[in-house]
């Protein structure tokens, strides 16, 4: 006969989406689960004792929080916030939020269970559709116009060269060579327009190998005047992935951060100029429309100045630069390469503190479309 499934709760809880969140009598955390640690990006080791209310109440709230929490402790009656305002790493979400009284077996110690549903996770994945197709569409039309300008450039160059060795005349050799190292430049750019050739082959990776890589190119041409820290999770699975476009991809991001911090040398008073590698584990993420169980996380985090406002929402599309000398490409052909890859990178900044975060799913493990 089948033994009856026994249950291991802890492993139940910890699959839930639904973010749970456990309170002690004095309103600090003592337990989340892992949909809570993804959703306020924070492991239990850290939650564990803080404040709720710092998670929980914004400074501007006028619903007062503490107040109303006591009353679930003391009465057992419980409470449902909508569309609640928190703030997660500088960036307000929303979520509805559901207090009550657990009295698990301890009638002198009654513990608080909040159950937290972001909202914006719906608003936020067709946000993200939409973005992609518009990038699409966008890349699709670069690439015509870069194909475009490439064509009679080969042209332009071969007649240049045959008019200079007819004129013969070192007096015009300077505006034939003009011609030439132009069209030159104009070639490089349209091919850095048309992106890679080659076809991605994709094998086993560990992420830290090409890290690594950007790590020593970037202290090599910094020399020093960059702080690099790197804070590795060295327990990270494998992706399937293609090693040297992953190399592309943390060069453009790492370069933008060092061009950001050298070229805004006065921004930096009182601290030194530091780009932070990190990577993590991502649990429950959603990439490109498909809710993954975990993915593999790097951060590539520096502390200059931040992507200008007015840019923000539209960093990573073709030909948006803030750089008087900026193609505005480099973060476009990364996120390109990270869609084929079945991963994207977000970004997030503010002054003093610019993060971009690339995604790899590690496995099949979609749990949603
Ligand atoms: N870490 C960062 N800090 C501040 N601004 C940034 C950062 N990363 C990107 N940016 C802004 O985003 C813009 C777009 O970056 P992107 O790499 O796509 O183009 P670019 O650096 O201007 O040109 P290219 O990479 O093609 O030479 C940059 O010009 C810069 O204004
Ligand atoms: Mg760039």
């Amino acid at each position: 006969m089948d033994q009856p499934h026994t249950i291991d709760y802890r492993v139940l809880v910890d699959n839930l989406t639904t973010a749970i969140l456990l309170v002690d009598s004095k309103l600090n955390i003592f337990y989340l689960n892992s949909s809570c640690e993804s959703l306020f990006d924070m492991s239990l080791l850290r939650a564990n004792g803080q404040p709720v209310l710092n998670l929980l109440h914004m400074p501007n709230d006028e619903f007062n929080t503490e107040e109303a929490l006591f009353n679930t402790l003391a009465t057992g009656q419980p409470y449902t916030r909508r569309e609640a305002t928190i703030n997660v790493n500088f960036k307000d979400i929303h979520v509805d939020y559901t207090v009550s009284q657990l009295n698990a077996g301890k009638p002198y110690h009654p513990l608080l269970l909040i159950e937290l549903n972001p909202i914006d996770r719906m608003l936020k994945i067709s946000k993200e559709e939409n973005l992609i197709q518009q990038h699409q569409v966008a890349r699709q039309l670069i690439r015509g116009v870069a194909h475009e300008i490439k064509n009679p450039l080969g042209g332009i160059r071969g007649a240049t060269q045959l008019l200079a060795r007819s004129l013969n005349n070192p007096e015009y050799s300077e505006f034939t060579d003009i011609i030439i190292s132009e069209v030159d430049r104009l070639r490089n750019l349209a091919d850095t327009m048309l992106g890679s050739r080659q076809l991605p082959s994709y094998e086993p990776v560990n992420v830290h190998e090409p890290l690594e890589r950007v790590r020593s190119l970037i202290a090599n041409q910094t020399k020093k005047k960059i702080k690099i820290t790197r804070d590795y999770d060295l327990s990270l699975p494998e992706v399937k992935a293609d090693r040297d476009q992953l190399i592309q991809v943390m060069l453009n991001i790492s370069v933008n951060a060092v061009q950001a911090m050298m070229e805004n040398k006065d921004f930096f008073t009182e601290h030194q100029p530091e780009l932070v590698l990190r990577t993590r584990i991502q649990r429950l993420v959603t990439i490109n429309g498909v809710l993954n169980r975990s993915a593999v996380r790097v951060d590539i985090e520096d502390n200059g100045p931040g992507v200008p406002e007015e840019i923000l929402e539209s960093v990573f599309y073709p030909l948006v630069t803030g750089r008087a000398k900026g193609t505005g490409l480099g973060l476009s052909i990364a996120q390109n390469i990270m869609h084929q890859h079945n991963g994207m990178i977000e970004c997030q900044s503010i002054p003093g503190k610019t993060v971009f975060s690339l995604y790899l799913p590690w496995e099949s493990n979609h749990v949603a479309k």
